[in-house]
């Protein structure tokens, strides 16, 4: 095996490790130092060990070189006379090969795989059953620093020290004889210093979380903290379950983790019409080999068939995005809203456990700010008790204790993500969001006259179905398993989101008069660019200022209304280095642009004779 093997758990001390991990350390503290986080410093050092003096003089001239405070108890020498940037040893020209460490356990276990016969021609053919255990790859210690500065993110100056010996010149072994008997290395070179350097942060992470965690929730989270879980496989070894991956999360999920390299499976439920238009794109032949998206039928209702597709698919990852999943529709589907989103949580917890894959198979299940329902507190943190309005809400109210109660009882890595409202292009269509773009769209083409909705006051903390589930995967990638809050800490009425999509379509609407007969009326019409690019000959000019475009229809009311939801996402930002990416406006444009497009479609056929009958869910 080469000198350079590499992977979590290595060395971080930066007197005595290799330079792999050196390099992620030594970049990591001078990116804390160059943002002046000290507290994050100190931490780093309770968890890997002293930073050498020459070294913390460094951090302390990067510190003050980007205009921070360094705590008075560091300041050891004068500032001026201190160099601001990381040293490096050597002259950074001698060259190496590194492999990951999950990548040399593979190889281990394909050669003892292989069987006797093949080392016995061996020994036949030249005396001796060795074989170089290798990536056949070497590169510069100075190419290695750029990548380690690369996934760090660490933009600062780094010298050599030339005064530090370079070793020698290069070190590389010769894997032909490995790559004839049919292995070769997964884990390229940046993904794998990605994964080591996300597992270094997760380690000071959980040290910080243990000195900061409060006395109520001590006693389960240091259990789960202590409790050591084996090594994870490489993404590109891992596969992944995806219950619901024809919603909307489920496909943006599935795209995320084929694009991680996780084999994904998917589960659907029968329907009499085609019913996987949003993973469409990612379908593969099923006689295609080395299929890496594969779906299954079946429904959260029937615990065999769970059984039976986690049995075959032995996934390490299961995600629990299954449900029905719309509230309105919950008061009238109790019964089947409970049977689905409560019990069938409980199902495919159980099938983990029958299938005895407690430690295999880490769980994520798509809890929600509707559990909130009825706030206590705003905004609303892990610690904000539930009080949910809906059947939907009380329905996932059990999914999310059975989740807790699986972890606490089986030791199960099983994870709530308690999401707040979140939308795309590809949001069903009877959700407010969808419902106001998508109509949006076809009044600004003449396609449709107007548009009713429910409660215009409710407010929402509405982000990106893209940015949600990054922090789906985020959860379940932690040390230990806990619940997080995911939401954007914004909050928008129903009233505003209206107002920002006919903007876009150059519709300024005004309201006017109250509760039931409130109405949104168009106020101007401006230059659209967004319509003018997709049509010249588009009906907004036939719209006219006073038109009545929106009103309400007491229909759409709840029996119970949820208010206002306004999450506390602090601790992903902290704990899961999660931020959402994608603003309100953004969304909004996006989601417009795209039901433009879609109505252009139907604009176009019926411009050429064509019949385009509305949905009858349009009133939905
Ligand atoms: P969605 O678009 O409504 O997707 C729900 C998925 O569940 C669909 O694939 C649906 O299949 C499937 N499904 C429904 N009943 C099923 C059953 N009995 N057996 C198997 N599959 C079933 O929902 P989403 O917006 O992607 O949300 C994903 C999850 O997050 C849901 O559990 C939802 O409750 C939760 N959540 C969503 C939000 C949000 O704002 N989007 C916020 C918090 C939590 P069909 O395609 O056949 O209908
Ligand atoms: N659907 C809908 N249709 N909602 C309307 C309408 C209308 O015509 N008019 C006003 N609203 C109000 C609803 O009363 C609610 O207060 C708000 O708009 C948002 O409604 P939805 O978009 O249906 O979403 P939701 O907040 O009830 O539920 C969604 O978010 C939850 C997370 O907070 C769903 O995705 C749930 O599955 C998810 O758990």
């Amino acid at each position: 095996m080469p000198t350079n093997l590499y992977g979590p758990n290595d060395n971080f001390d930066l007197e005595t490790s290799h330079v792999l991990p050196a390099l992620i350390r030594k970049f990591h503290l001078a990116k804390l130092a160059s943002a002046g986080d000290w507290h994050a410093i100190e931490s780093d050092e309770a968890q890997y060990g002293e930073i050498p003096e020459e070294f913390m003089e460094s951090l302390i001239a990067i510190t003050q070189a980007n205009g921070h405070p360094v705590p008075s108890d560091r300041l050891i020498l004068n500032p001026l006379i201190l160099n601001p940037a990381i040293q490096l040893w050597g002259t950074g020209s001698p060259r190496r090969e590194f492999l990951h460490v999950d990548d040399l356990a593979d190889a281990c276990v394909h050669l003892i795989d292989l069987g006797d016969g093949i080392f016995t021609k061996m020994i036949n053919e030249n005396g001796r059953p060795i074989v170089n255990i290798g990536c056949g790859k070497d590169l510069t210690i100075k190419e290695l620093a750029g990548i380690a500065a690369e996934v760090v993110g660490y933009r600062g100056d780094t010298q050599w020290d030339h005064s530090k010996p370079d070793g020698t010149p290069r070190k590389l072994l010769d894997i032909g004889r490995l790559l004839q008997l049919g292995w070769k290395p997964r884990i390229a070179l940046q993904q794998g210093m990605k994964e080591t350097y996300s597992h270094y942060q997760r380690r000071v992470n959980s040290s910080q979380l243990k000195e900061v965690s409060d006395q109520a929730h001590t006693a389960n989270k240091v259990i789960a903290i202590t409790t050591p879980r084996g090594s994870r496989k490489s993404p590109e070894q891992r596969v992944a379950l995806i219950t619901g991956i024809t919603g909307q999360d489920g496909a943006y999920l599935a795209e995320l983790l084929i694009e991680k390299g996780y084999t994904v499976h998917g589960i659907k439920r029968r329907a009499s019409l085609f019913n996987t238009q949003r993973v469409d794109h990612l379908y593969q032949d099923p006689h295609q080999e080395d299929r890496r998206f594969i779906l299954h039928y079946g429904d959260l209702t029937d615990a065999t068939n769970l059984i039976r597709i986690i049995q075959e698919t032995q996934p390490d990852e299961i995600y629990n995005l299954a449900a029905q999943s719309h509230v309105k529709v919950s008061f009238e589907s109790a019964e089947y809203t409970a049977n689905a989103d409560a019990l069938g949580t409980l199902r495919i917890l159980e099938a983990v456990r029958i299938l005895g894959l407690e430690k295999k198979t880490r769980f994520y299940q798509a809890s929600t700010s509707e559990l909130y329902g009825k706030v206590r507190e705003v905004p609303q943190s892990e610690r904000t008790p539930f009080y949910p309005r809906s059947p939907y809400g009380v329905a996932k109210l059990y999914g999310y204790w059975i989740t807790v109660n699986y972890r606490e009882a089986y030791n199960l890595f099983a994870c709530n993500g308690i999401l707040f409202n979140h939308e795309s292009p590809i949001r069903g269509e009877t959700f407010v969001t969808r419902k106001i773009t998508r109509a949006a769209a076809r009044i600004a083409l003449g396609l449709q006259r107007d548009l009713y909705l429910g409660n215009l006051d409710a407010l929402r903390d509405w982000g990106h179905a893209k940015d949600f589930v990054r922090a789906q995967w985020l959860i379940l990638q932690q040390e230990s398993p806990d619940d997080y809050v995911i939401a954007t800490g914004e909050q928008h009425s129903v009233r505003e989101f209206c107002d920002l999509a006919f903007a876009e379509l150059g519709i300024e609407l005004e309201w006017k008069g109250k509760g039931v007969s409130e109405q949104g009326i168009i106020a101007g019409i401006h230059p659209s660019p967004l319509l003018e690019k997709y049509s010249k000959q588009c009906r907004q000019s036939a719209l006219q200022p006073g038109q009545v475009l929106v009103q309400v229809d007491p229909n759409y009311f709840r029996p119970a209304e949820v208010e206002t939801l306004l999450g506390d996402p602090s601790k992903a930002n902290r704990k899961l280095d999660w931020q959402p990416q994608i603003t309100f406006n953004e969304l909004v444009r996006e989601m417009v642009t795209y039901d433009v497009h879609e109505a252009m479609r139907d604009a176009i056929c019926k411009r050429n004779g064509f019949d385009v009958p509305a949905s009858c869910e349009i009133h939905m």
